[in-house]
Formats: structure tokens, sequence, C-alpha cells
């Protein structure tokens, strides 16, 4: 064992893991014999992200079962739960939207009593491992068009970590990424908006009076973010945490305003 640790440390190290000892020892607990760790290491110095390997990542202090070609849930994202969590009330409808791997549904069911959680995402590998992470109430399909009709209207928390790097910015991500998450997971478009512009501008007839939309984004594109979430008549706030270095938007729906005719009057 204790060989196995110097000589995993060393392998990680030489092939450029900053966290090597960390993963030296996750990679020797989850081998079942040396020859195990040997293809788990050679895995990682392959260059496979290390959830992958594992089958799971730490998020909100679960472990989330992550399987492979599936996105690995960022700690940033945790920003997203803190935000959701606070809103959410008993028995509130909450949609998970673009789940990956449930973990932003998963961190929200573990901590609120009695929500109804749904979550969709158009990629079916993520579909499959989100159902592992968090049931059945997992939809395949493009935005709200996996979600079920009964929803429409109903929703009180419509949380999304859409995918959001500019599609020039791809090719700049960590080859951890680019080779073994998918593209769509990651490109959100020219500014990388084009997804949140879509989430936010379909959102309307799903949302309960009074509801919130909450995304990710980043710094760099939270004032676009706002502008877009604003021009849909959404009361819009922004939400940052230095030590998860995340940026999230939090909208709520704003009341009809008076000078439009109420579905209402004559
Ligand atoms: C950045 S990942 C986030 C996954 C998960 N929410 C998390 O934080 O770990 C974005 C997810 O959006 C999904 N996605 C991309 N375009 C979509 C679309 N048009 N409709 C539904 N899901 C989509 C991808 O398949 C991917 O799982």
């Amino acid at each position: 064992m204790t060989a196995d640790y110097a000589s995993t440390v060393g392998t990680l190290r030489n092939a450029g893991c900053v966290f090597a000892e960390d993963e030296a020892r996750l990679l020797i607990d989850a081998a079942t014999s040396a020859e195990d760790l040997a293809r788990l290491v050679q895995k990682r110095v392959s260059g496979e992200p290390l959830e992958q390997i594992l089958g799971w990542a730490e998020f909100c202090g679960r472990r989330i079962v992550v399987e492979p070609g599936v996105f690995v849930p960022r700690r940033r994202t945790e920003l997203l739960v803190h935000e959701a969590a606070a809103l959410a009330s008993t028995g509130a409808v909450v949609v998970d939207m673009c789940c990956g791997s449930g973990a932003v549904g998963a961190a929200l069911l573990a901590r609120l009593n009695g929500i109804d959680l749904h979550a969709a995402d158009n990629d079916p590998a993520a579909v499959h491992c989100a159902r592992r992470n968090i049931g059945a109430r997992v939809y395949e399909g493009d935005l709200f068009d996996a979600l079920p009709a009964s929803l429409r209207g109903r929703v009180n928390i419509l949380v999304a970590n859409v995918p959001y790097v500019p599609s020039d910015a791809v090719a700049t991500m960590p080859p951890e990424a680019r080779t073994y998450e998918p593209r769509s997971a990651l490109d959100g478009g020219a500014d990388g908006l084009d997804i949140a512009r879509r989430l936010v501008s379909g959102a309307r007839e799903w949302l309960a009076p009074g509801a919130s939309l909450l995304f990710e984004t980043s710094k760099r594109q939270v004032a676009t973010a706002v502008d877009i979430i604003a021009g849909h008549g959404f009361a819009p706030r922004v939400a940052r945490s230095e030590e998860l270095d995340a940026t999230a938007v939090v909208a709520t729906v704003l009341a009809p305003r008076l000078d439009q005719p109420s579905r209402l009057s004559t």
C-alpha cells in the first residue's frame, strides 16, 4: 500500500496532476487490485476526469454519480443550489433544467423537505445518469419541450446550469473537458448566452406567479445576462460567491404592468 501510494503519487505528478496526493488516495481506495489500480491510474494519466474514473463527484457534501460522457459537476455550481434553496418553500415545484448528472436537483432534494422536483436534459447519457441520482422524474428533450404539460404555469423555481462557454473559447478549455465532456454541455454559442436566451424567453409560460428563475454565468457575461432577463420582464439580481468563484443571475417574475391590458378587462 505504501509503495502503491508513493508510486501512484509520482506517476500522477509526472502527468501534471496538481492534486496528486489526494487523487492517489482516491484511486487506491477505488481500486480492487493492483492491476485495477494500474488501469485507473493509466486512465487518469491519459487525461480522463478523476470523477468519471471514480464514478462519482463530490457536490454540496454529497457523492453524485457521474457516468462517462456526462458533464462533471463543478463546485462553483453550489452557488445555484444555495440561492435556489433560499427561495424554495415546502411543496415548491422545482425544475433542474439542463440537469446533466442531476447534481443540482439531488442537492436540493437533500436540503429541502417536500419539494416536487423535476429535471430535464437533451442528452440521453445525462438523463440516464440523472435518474440514478434523483429518480424517475427526469425527462429527455430540448429545454421546455422535455417537460410534461402538467407543469405549465406551476413551476416555482426554475434552476439551470446551461452551457455558457463562448464557442471560440471551447478550444482553450482543459483537455479533460474538451475530450471527455460533450461539446453540447459546454458550448453556449457565439457569446456563450444562446441557451440562456432560449431559457429565459421560453420560461414565462412555465412559471407560477412569483416564481424564480436562476442560472449560472460568468463575471464577463453577467451584464449581458442581466439585460436578457430584464428584457423579458423579470427583475434580475446578481449572486456572487468569491469563495466558489461563482456568478449566477436570479430573477423573479414581475407582476403584470398596470399599463398592460389585463386578461380580465373587457
Ligand atoms: C454545463 S452542463 C450542466 C450540467 C449540470 N446541471 C451540472 O451543473 O452539473 C449543461 C447541460 O445542459 C445540457 N443541454 C445542452 N443543451 C441543452 C438543451 N437545448 N436542452 C436541454 N439540455 C441541454 C447538456 O447536455 C448538459 O448536460
